[in-house]
């Protein structure tokens, strides 16, 4: 299948082209520098030459807390831009894949979030993502919406780095308590999303490490397996004063009958490590 990966240079973008690569997909990469998803001639034009089958489009404006005071980075790439893509993919007749976000809910509820929840975004960020759910569905009708959660990867700043980053440097951390969510490794889930668009189970899917806990256990668990000695404190998200709101409660599953689930997030954490040390 001939794939085309728009923000091919971030976190996610570049396992979903490690993936499709392994799984010996005709893949083309795109970074930021080659395209811009806000650029909707460009995109038009590189669609049309290149017309791939699918496109996954790991663009995104991904700055939670900057999204707060920024309000059109965040609309022009992660909705406009998203739905230029979806439309531009139409035209050639391709598909095309979205990531979101597990930030589209309010966090109220005490039960994992499915697809058929009401979605109740409460940051700039998670508006902005939600707008490009909207605006890939209604630009594509074969499209796929994937909700994930809590990312880590290698081609990325993650939190897995910044606690190890911290133990090292620091010898002691402090972690919010009561946000609770699903870690994903973004192999995992890259390999989920190569596979995913290879089928017509278009809609949304939620697909993210499975389990859940909170950022504390989450801090504890890294330094379990990475053998790291490091005093973990936990704090309360009121302790802590960050710009945009975050969910208190954001673990995903799916009532999808035939979905694809991702390994425990435990299992995601040490397949990263182990990643991160053959890469050293
Ligand atoms: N990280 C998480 O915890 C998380 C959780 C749930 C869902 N997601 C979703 O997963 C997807 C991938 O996230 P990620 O963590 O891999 O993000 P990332 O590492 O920030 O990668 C995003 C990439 O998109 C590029 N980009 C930004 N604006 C662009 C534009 N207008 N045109 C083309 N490229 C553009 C960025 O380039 P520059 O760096 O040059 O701007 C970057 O390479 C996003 O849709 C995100 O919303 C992430």
């Amino acid at each position: 299948m001939k794939l085309l990966v728009t923000g091919a240079e971030g976190m996610l973008g570049t396992d979903v082209v490690r993936a499709a690569e392994r799984m010996d997909h005709d893949v083309v990469g795109l970074g930021h520098a080659d395209l811009d998803v806000t650029d909707v001639d460009a995109v038009a034009r590189l669609l049309g030459d290149l017309r791939p089958e699918a496109v996954v489009n790991c663009a995104a404006y991904t700055n939670v807390d900057g999204a707060e005071d920024d309000l059109r980075s965040a609309m022009d790439t992660n909705a406009h831009g998203a739905g230029a893509l979806a439309s531009a993919a139409r035209a050639i007749g391709a598909s095309v894949l979205y990531p979101s976000s597990d930030y589209v809910f309010d966090g109220s509820k005490a039960a994992p979030y499915v697809e058929s929840d009401e979605p109740r975004p409460q940051s700039v960020y998670a508006q902005s993502k939600l707008a490009g759910e909207h605006s890939t569905a209604e630009s594509n009708p074969r499209h796929f919406l994937v909700r994930s959660s809590w990312l880590f990867g290698v081609a990325g700043k993650n939190f897995v780095e910044t606690m190890l980053s911290l133990a090292t440097n620091h010898g002691e951390v402090v972690v919010v308590r009561d946000q609770l969510g699903c870690p994903t490794y973004t192999a995992h889930l890259a390999d989920a999303l190569v596979r995913l668009v290879a089928t017509d189970a278009y809609g949304l899917h939620h697909i993210a490490g499975a389990g859940g806990c909170s950022w504390y256990e989450f801090a504890l668990e890294i330094f379990r397996q990475a053998g790291v000695e490091c005093r973990a404190m936990s704090c309360t998200t009121e302790e802590i004063d960050r710009p945009a709101p975050r969910p208190a409660y954001s673990v995903l599953a799916t009532e999808r009958g035939e979905a694809i689930h991702l390994p425990e997030w435990e299992v995601g954490l040490g397949d990263y490590l182990k990643e991160r040390v053959a890469a050293a």
